[in-house]
């Protein structure tokens, strides 16, 4: 089969760990990128992809000419990231055309949540055009399902252009052939000079986390979920059970006379109520754990069928997906990366700027 990608990923590793972004000339094959580009020519005759409409969704969708060519993607990404391949979540995958009249300098964003890292493969990209990264600028993670969220949320002062007055800008003239990584949902970032620009983009990360239901494997996850449900008590106490790949947050609510409620909101979708034992699993569930040790910790014996009852309830809304316990394994969620990464990077001061091109 045509290889997709013409770099090993353990020369780039380091340059994404230390930067935060990482720009590879040349990075997808040939072969890979003729595949590539007459994909999106049948999507543009097609006429699918005049807008990411909503509910267009799936015609949006890119699709990897291969599984082999998906396990490629996903290992080489998986080691470039330093993230277990086998627990990568492809949570957007779409060809991204921009439109001849897109404004030249548009606002700065950062990506939804479940974008740990931005993945662009740069399939056309007119003289001028270029992406604009602000690594060293203000570093907060987007805890909202969009950007148009966090924009609402944030006064003037705490916006781009307030907030990246005097930080460095990172201009990557990206030609086709490209590939750049950063992490979408903490660097500012804005493609400049973008008309007519058409690139091919993935969001990934590596938390269980797929709100838009685009990654190819959620289908046989929500499957699992639906057969696993039905096992009996004590089979059940020996799977892990993790948030669902669809929930977007958890709140606790409180109206005008200060009543409060626990819930869940799955993307799109409005509050879903839990009860306090619900929570409690909630916020108890690791991904590692089988659920048997999940219960003893949360309470006594008596109680543990009425919790399972519940990991059932919460299971068939999508709430809760289910893993099988053989197949769990030691993970890594996105919460200690970025830790671990915060603290290599702080190791990292010293150590002297190595261009690689
Ligand atoms: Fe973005």
């Amino acid at each position: 089969m045509t290889r997709m990608f013409t770099f090993d990923p353990a020369a780039y590793a380091p340059v994404l760990a230390r930067q935060d972004f990482v720009h590879i000339p040349q990075g997808l094959s040939e072969e890979f990128y003729d595949i590539m580009c007459r994909q999106v020519d049948d999507y543009y005759q097609a006429n699918r992809l005049k807008q990411h409409a909503r509910g267009d969704k799936q015609q949006a969708l890119y699709e990897f000419p291969s599984t082999a060519h998906y396990e490629e993607f996903l290992t080489t990404l998986g080691e470039l990231g330093g993230l277990p391949a086998e627990k990568l979540v492809i949570s957007e995958r779409h060809i991204k055309g921009y439109e001849a009249g897109a404004a030249p300098r548009p606002m700065p964003h950062k990506d939804r949540h479940s974008t740990q890292l931005a993945v662009g493969f740069t399939v056309r990209a007119p003289e001028g055009s270029t992406l604009v990264l602000y690594p060293q600028g203000e570093r907060s993670i987007n805890l909202f399902g969009s950007w148009a969220e966090l924009k609402s949320s944030l006064t003037e002062e705490h916006l781009p252009p307030g907030v990246l007055r005097n930080v460095p800008r990172v201009e990557i003239r990206d030609r086709p052939r490209d590939v750049v990584v950063f992490l979408g949902n903490q660097i500012w970032h804005a493609r400049e000079n973008g008309a007519s620009t058409v690139m091919l983009y993935f969001k990934i990360n590596a938390s269980h986390s797929d709100p838009l239901g685009e990654d190819p494997r959620t289908p046989l996850v929500v499957q699992k979920t639906r057969e696993m449900v039905e096992l009996g008590d004590e089979e059940l106490k020996g799977q892990v059970a993790i948030l669902g790949r669809r929930v977007d947050y958890l709140q606790r609510r409180y109206s005008r006379d200060w009543q409060e409620l626990h819930g869940v909101v799955l993307y799109g979708e409005s509050h879903f109520t839990v009860d306090d034992d619900e929570w409690l699993l909630l916020q108890a569930l690791d991904g590692r754990r089988p659920l048997r040790d999940v219960l003893q910790q949360l309470a006594g014996p008596s109680r543990h069928e009425r919790l399972l009852n519940g990991v059932r309830r919460l299971a068939k809304r999508g709430v809760i997906d289910l893993l099988p316990g053989h197949a769990n394994r030691e993970t890594q969620g996105a919460q200690d990366w970025n830790a671990r990464r915060s603290r290599d990077n702080a190791s990292r001061l010293d150590a002297p700027e190595r261009v690689v091109r």
